[in-house]
């Protein structure tokens, strides 16, 4: 498959980092794990990726900007380009041996997402895209599920930790999307549910509280699969939203309401008691 330079580079470093991730993931119980906080968990391999994929990525560009989960943004000469890296997102199911976590690249120009990938090194799944030219799945071009009906369709989300203070709100969602879906289910890992969702393996995704690095490739593959991805309200998703909703046109549009319907009957109940 011919692919373009940019996506070559991005390519190029996800598979250089994805080694040693690799390596880690099978000697898990000789990794040194240091905690960050309490749902946040940071491993060596997840710094070392990190370098790994700065070193790739700016020796490909020299210039581009950077922003990284773990060392946060470096400004390069070039404002108008970043790379925003997460070099191991499902970093708990990393750390539990469970093989569903990923390395996303995202790039950004003059604050749009113009590419990303998000590779999983042990299922060996790539899925990348480029704006305007669609979204592939290794060689295979993608297209978001065509479900019409939230009653048949297998919607992802997240399980917010106790101590982050949403939990309420998350419980009464996942009550209101569990009574109206076929399943819901829970990954761990924001930048996989956002490939799938542009696989069509699941039909809609939803969760709050991300940062750029969780949803910008995520997005890009979204939206090159001709689905819908917004925040929580319906309006064009930035990197700096507070939930986001991914799913097909039909879906998306169901789960905007049945999230809007849990709100109001929660901000009722919170005025009555
Ligand atoms: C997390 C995962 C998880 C999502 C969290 C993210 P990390 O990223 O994507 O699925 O629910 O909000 O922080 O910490 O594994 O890179
Ligand atoms: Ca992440
Ligand atoms: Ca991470």
């Amino acid at each position: 498959m011919l692919r373009s330079a940019l996506l070559n580079v991005m390519i190029k470093a996800a598979q250089k980092a994805s080694r040693a991730l690799k390596r880690d993931f099978g000697e898990l119980e000789h990794l040194q794990v240091s905690l960050k906080g309490p749902a946040d968990f940071v491993t060596a391999a997840d710094r070392r990726a990190e370098e790994t994929l700065r070193a790739e990525l700016a020796a490909a560009r020299p210039g581009y900007s950077f922003l990284g989960e773990e060392g946060g943004r470096y400004e390069g000469t070039d404002k108008t380009h970043c790379w925003i890296v997460d070099p191991l997102d499902g970093t708990l199911n990393f750390l539990h041996g469970i093989p569903h976590f990923a390395i996303s690249i995202a790039l950004e120009r003059e604050g749009a997402i113009v590419a990303g990938i998000v590779y999983n090194p042990v299922s060996d799944e790539l899925f990348t895209a480029e704006r305007g030219k669609g979204a592939f799945l290794n060689d295979r071009r993608l297209r978001v599920a065509g479900r019409k009906r939230l009653s048949e369709s297998v919607v992802a989300c997240a399980l917010p930790h106790p101590s982050r203070g949403d939990v309420a709100l998350a419980r009464s969602e996942h009550a209101a999307v569990q009574e109206r879906a076929a399943g819901l289910r829970r990954f761990g890992a924001a930048a996989l549910d956002l490939a799938w969702v542009a696989a069509g393996r699941i039909d809609a995704y939803w969760e709050r509280g991300l940062s750029p690095w969780d949803m910008a490739a995520g997005i890009a593959l979204v939206r090159e699969a001709g689905g819908f991805v917004t925040d929580l309200e319906g309006r064009d998703i930035t990197l700096a939203a507070e939930g986001i909703l991914a799913g097909n046109e039909a879906i998306h549009r169901d789960m905007l309401r049945t999230l809007r319907e849990t709100h109001g009957v929660r901000d009722a109940a919170s005025a009555v008691f």
